[in-house]
């Protein structure tokens, strides 16, 4: 049995005095009937809790997929930047994270949750999620770069990069890019698994090119598709089942 004002506070209604509001203004019925207080005791498996008549569907944890722009930090919260969670301003009290980071001038797919063991999980070195990024680079890219990150590479760490897999695009990918530079010279998509420190910018660094563009297409069974940038979405029943997966 949990606190009525809890419940709502935790199922993104708002924040907890919000939620006290609410009960006060009578917007809020269990089983049918007005709820008189915000300390009234639910079960959250079996009451039907309504907010101005609309169920509300409780759900333990949220989870978020986020275009994210260029020109945000990947961080909770910044004293000068802005960041990816000034995007989630109305997802009031859910302490909300991102999962992993996508450096300042990168777009592209984030997952923002407030599930810590997964968080945890999907950035474990062991797990080797799968991560696609679509980058625009300076320079044509040497002939035997597919091999060599195949191979792995040296990027200054201890150990090479794992395996990596390189597409080198014919053309532009025919999707709406922020990049509007005159000096792009090759076009790639690149998956790797792990998640190192500017990775991608290093590993293409190593074959001599440097990245002018980046934009994280897939993370896993995630993938960006058509959502517009500075946009987000929850996720979808089927994705919930495939992360679990991991
Ligand atoms: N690799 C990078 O270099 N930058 C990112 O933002 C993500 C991966």
């Amino acid at each position: 049995m949990v606190r009525l004002d809890k419940y709502l506070a935790d199922a993104g209604i708002g924040t907890r005095s919000e939620v006290k509001n609410y009960i006060k203004h009578k917007w809020i019925t269990v089983d049918g009937m007005v709820a008189q207080k915000p300390e009234q005791k639910i079960d959250p498996g079996k009451a039907h809790i309504c907010f101005q008549g609309e169920h509300v569907v409780y759900e333990e944890f949220s989870y978020f997929l986020f275009h994210k722009p260029s020109g945000c930090v990947t961080a909770r919260s910044d004293s000068r930047e802005k960041t990816v969670m000034d995007f989630f301003a109305e997802e009031k009290a859910k302490g909300l994270s991102p999962v992993g980071r996508l450096d300042k001038d990168t777009e592209g797919l984030l997952l923002i949750t407030n599930d810590g063991a997964r968080n945890h999980r999907l950035m474990s070195p062991s797990h080797h999620v799968p991560k696609t990024y679509y980058a625009i680079l300076d320079q044509p890219i040497p002939e035997d770069a597919v091999e060599r990150f195949h191979a792995g590479v040296d990027i200054g760490d201890e150990k090479p990069t794992l395996p990596a897999r390189l597409e080198n695009l014919p053309e532009e990918f025919p999707f709406d890019s922020a990049f509007s530079g005159e000096n792009g010279r090759a076009h790639a998509r690149l998956t790797i698994t792990e998640g190192r420190y500017h990775q991608v910018k290093r590993m293409f660094a190593a074959i001599g090119c440097e990245v002018l563009y980046l934009k994280r297409l897939s993370m896993g069974p995630l993938e960006l598709g058509d959502l517009r940038r500075g946009e987000y979405r929850r996720l979808t029943d089927e994705e919930l089942r495939l992360l679990q997966q991991i």
